[in-house]
């Protein structure tokens, strides 16, 4: 073979690996930007889900850990991450290296003059995605003050359309019927309540509102002790719980919500894609995080069949139109658990309004709320429920 023809073999494996990745990304984003109906998940809890309620929950004293090292989140993204990056493990462009969000704006549905609220913001690189396309206002919400600040900046050019609260979300007061649509994009498994922290997204959903959630990891699939007890690694160096499809659909079903839809992806596909390959080198050589040093010992002893097939869960669902804040009282009542969240609370503290266009220029329409350091321990935000107000 002469090298001319060595070097078209090489292009020719390159563009077919190249087309063959963006081929992967694309169907990816066709599943979850088409959720199934959940019908037929969600009826009951296996032992192991059961388990992680109890065992996996963080505590409040956790509020601000993200690694065993005893690193913080600003520790972690401060100054590891460009601003511009975004701190989801996962994202579906509908081809890689393409906008992160795009599925996001599929399943919201983002029309001019919605208000959206983000929970678990991150750099707010999906928020800035999604105000950049239409005329909403967003808020949004993070236990760290720097990425508050990264938000701040980034929303400057939004015209006030942008909000940020840097405050705990499980102590969250804002109004009653209030949101358009509710995304938490891999935050919830950081919070100390489920059931309240479902609950409270209820409330503050308008009737007709939609519920994104998209969660890394479950347990629905586990069938071995042992495969439960390996991957409480992820539980004890970040303190965060695989809330999976199966478990949220449990859980949203009973709140009222209808219809419910969701994606599950297993890790061998998600696990390929671009920022999740990018999210792992940082990890494991950047930030030296334990869990992902130790992946492959982890991997190693625990089955193949719960490894690759653990999946990547996106949940949609619906607040319906005739739902009301009585009926989230009987509803919440029903779910597994204690409900912390008094039913309509923030009804008695705030009037709801909507925000009018003469307001939005101003950037801190929101009071300023106690923003998380370590000066600041945990127990306090957490105790103390935050109330967001209008100036
Ligand atoms: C994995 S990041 C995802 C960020 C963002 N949603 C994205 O897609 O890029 C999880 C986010 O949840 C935030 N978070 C964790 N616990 C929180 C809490 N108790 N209250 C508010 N935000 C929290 C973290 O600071 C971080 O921004």
């Amino acid at each position: 073979m002469n090298i001319v023809r060595i070097f078209e073999f090489a292009a020719a494996i390159i563009i077919a690996l190249f087309v063959a990745y963006n081929f992967l990304h694309y169907v990816l984003f066709m599943l979850v930007t088409r959720p199934k109906d959940a019908s037929k998940i969600g009826h009951q809890l296996n032992q192991f889900e059961r388990r992680q309620l109890v065992e996996w929950t963080p505590q409040p004293s956790d509020f601000l850990k993200h690694d065993d090292q005893k690193r913080t989140y600003d520790d972690v993204f401060g100054t590891y991450r460009d601003e511009q990056a975004n701190y989801s493990t996962c994202v579906f462009p509908r081809v890689a290296f393409s906008c992160p969000y795009k599925a996001e704006y599929v399943l919201l549905k983002p029309k001019d003059g919605m208000r959206l609220l983000d929970l678990g913001c991150g750099s707010g690189a999906a928020a800035e995605y999604l105000a950049s396309r239409r005329n909403i206002e967003i808020v949004c919400v993070t236990n760290s003050s720097v990425q508050a600040d990264i938000c701040r900046r980034k929303f400057a050019k939004l015209g006030g359309r942008g909000q940020v609260i840097a405050a705990d979300f499980d102590s969250l007061d804002l109004p009653s019927d209030n949101f358009d649509a509710i995304y938490a994009l891999e935050s919830i498994g950081y919070t100390k309540d489920l059931d309240a922290w479902l609950a409270r997204c209820w409330r503050m959903l308008k009737p007709g509102g939609r519920r994104l959630i998209r969660s890394r990891g479950s347990l629905d699939h586990c069938r071995r002790k042992e495969d439960y007890l390996s991957v409480t690694a992820f539980f004890e160096n970040w303190r965060y719980n695989f809330v999976g499809a199966n478990l949220l659909v449990y859980k949203m079903r009973r709140l009222g919500f209808s219809p419910i839809r969701y994606r599950r992806l297993p890790f061998w596909a998600w696990g390929l894609t671009w920022n999740f390959i990018q999210h792992m080198l940082l990890w494991k050589y950047r930030l030296k995080m334990r869990t992902f040093v130790e992946l492959e010992r982890i991997i190693w002893r625990t089955s193949k069949v719960f490894v690759f097939g653990n999946p990547y869960n996106t949940v949609l669902a619906t607040k319906p139109e005739a739902a009301s804040c009585s009926q989230q009282a009987h509803a919440s009542s029903k779910v597994a658990g204690d409900v912390a969240e008094r039913p309509c609370h923030g009804d008695s503290v705030l009037p709801s309004r909507s925000w009018s266009s003469s307001k939005r220029n101003e950037e801190n329409q929101l009071q300023r709320l106690p923003v998380p350091s370590r000066d600041h321990p945990a127990s306090d935000l957490a105790l103390s429920p935050v109330h967001a107000e209008l100036s």
